[in-house]
């Protein structure tokens, strides 16, 4: 199949470089999002998310006339959804008095409603939104055959998820294997056949419903993982082992990979998808539910032991680093570094937190300072967050110099291995046990 023209709606970290990417390899674009913001900033070749590479891909694509902007879609030869899809903030479903989130697809069906006048007869159209299994072949493909074709029949219809790495996604876009699951074998080779035009990892075709399962499979192992990896560290806290120590012996075992732990897991991704399995079956996901109940429970175990290493936190002044949900990265979105903060608040500290990929964030009742020295200048102790480069290469000597903190509270373990004591710090580590004050390293 032949693609001239494709319509993108959905300009975030996953629509716009799909789009500029289309854009970059010939194919005429139309980018579109409901934020007019948004349509203003790219129009004139700006952006608004950090991601390397992407500015000039943008700007490429925008003045070479391939990748144009507008704020509702038009006829095309494909279409693809790429919105977000997160769960409702007030919303809860209950199943034995156990609560869950539910996934919020208010954008994935007003993106597919504003297709609809527009669909073709030999159109494709992909959903590329991490969506609950079923949700191509019972919620979209009924609001499409509105237009009064049927999916899989005039029209095809197909969903593909991204599995980008935020920070790598330009490359990851184009190298990564892509699963493309159509509603029928016809639509799954019209997706085949679209992504084709950059994709060069291997692209496998299946049905939709398996390449939904297949998105959300993915993040739950990873989000499992990682609550073993947490517990493991609150085990090691309490019986008086270095939890570093201890994954690194384990994995050299052949057949085990334990993750790291760390402040909780948060993002779009990891932490918002497990709840699409568990609201869809909730009998089905004790495992999956009580993962995540042990990494959003984390941020209260971060509380716990900067509470151990400062006594009462009332009136004390922390300079937290790092608000991002992982490092290098300037997405806030979920992010339990941002629990954090609201906890050490409710506690009675004074926090300033200092964002380094997003200086001027601003977020509802804290307190982010632009600079690295602004956070540090009056607090009473340090708590590291995020594993950016650039906190990692902080030195006992750098930090002296700009604070007169010396409590540290290091939750990703990058500051070990460094002579704080002689620097007179007290240096703490999550999954660390104070009892562990000797033996070898
Ligand atoms: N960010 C990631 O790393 C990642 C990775 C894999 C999958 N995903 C999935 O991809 C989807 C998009 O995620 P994202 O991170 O790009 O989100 P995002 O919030 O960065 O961008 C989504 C964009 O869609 C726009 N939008 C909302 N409703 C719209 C509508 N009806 N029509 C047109 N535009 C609309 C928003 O204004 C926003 O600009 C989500 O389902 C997410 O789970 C994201």
């Amino acid at each position: 199949m032949k693609f001239n023209k494709i319509c993108v709606l959905g300009l975030g970290y996953i629509g716009l470089p799909t789009a500029s990417t289309f854009a970059a390899n010939g194919v005429q674009v139309v980018g579109v999002d409901i934020d007019l913001r948004i349509v203003e900033t790219l129009r004139h070749g700006e952006i608004h998310i950090h991601e390397p590479g992407l500015r000039t891909l943008v700007e490429a694509a925008v003045s070479s006339g391939h990748l144009r902007v507008e704020s509702s879609p038009e006829e095309a030869d494909a279409f693809i959804i790429a919105v977000p899809t997160p769960f409702y903030q007030d919303t809860t479903g209950d199943y034995n008095g156990e609560s869950y989130k539910i996934a919020d697809m208010r954008a994935v069906t007003s993106a597919a409603e504003a297709i609809v006048p527009h669909l073709r007869k030999g159109n494709l159209v992909v959903l590329e939104s991490t969506s609950p299994p079923r949700t191509t072949v019972d919620l979209i493909a009924p609001i499409f055959e509105k237009s009064g074709l049927k999916a899989g029949a005039d029209f095809f219809l197909a969903y593909s998820s991204e599995r980008v790495l935020p920070g790598q996604i330009l490359r990851e876009l184009i190298d990564n294997a892509r699963v493309i699951g159509g509603i029928t074998p016809e639509s799954a080779q019209a997706g085949y056949d679209l992504y084709s035009i950059f994709v060069r990892g291997e692209i496998v075709k299946t049905d939709a419903t398996t390449a939904e399962m297949v998105k959300l499979m993915e993040n739950t192992y990873r989000d499992v993982n990682i609550a073993i990896a947490n517990e493991f560290s609150r085990l090691a806290d309490h019986f008086g082992v270095d939890v570093w120590e201890a994954i690194s012996l384990a994995n050299r075992h052949p057949r085990v990979t334990i993750l790291s732990p760390g402040p909780g897991v948060g993002g779009h991704c990891i932490s918002v998808d497990p709840w699409f399995f568990v609201e869809t079956a909730p009998a089905l996901t004790p495992l999956i539910y009580a993962s995540r109940q042990v990494n959003d429970s984390q941020p209260h175990y971060v509380l716990d032991l900067v509470q151990r290493a400062m006594g009462s936190l009332k009136g004390k002044k922390i300079a937290v680093l790092g608000l991002a949900y992982k490092p290098d990265v300037d997405d806030l979105r979920e992010s339990p570094a941002v629990e954090v903060v609201h906890l050490l608040q409710d506690a009675g500290a004074m926090v300033k937190a200092f964002e380094p990929y997003k200086p001027s964030a601003r977020l509802p009742g804290i307190q982010a300072v632009p600079t690295l020295e602004d956070a540090l200048s009056d607090a009473e102790a340090v708590v590291l967050l995020v594993s950016f480069i650039f906190f990692g290469a902080l030195t006992p000597e750098k930090i002296k110099s700009l604070s007169p903190a010396r409590i540290l509270v290091d939750t990703v373990n990058v500051w070990a291995g460094r002579d704080w004591a002689g620097g007179g710090f007290q240096y703490h580590r999550l999954g660390v046990s104070e009892k562990r004050v000797s033996g070898p390293r």
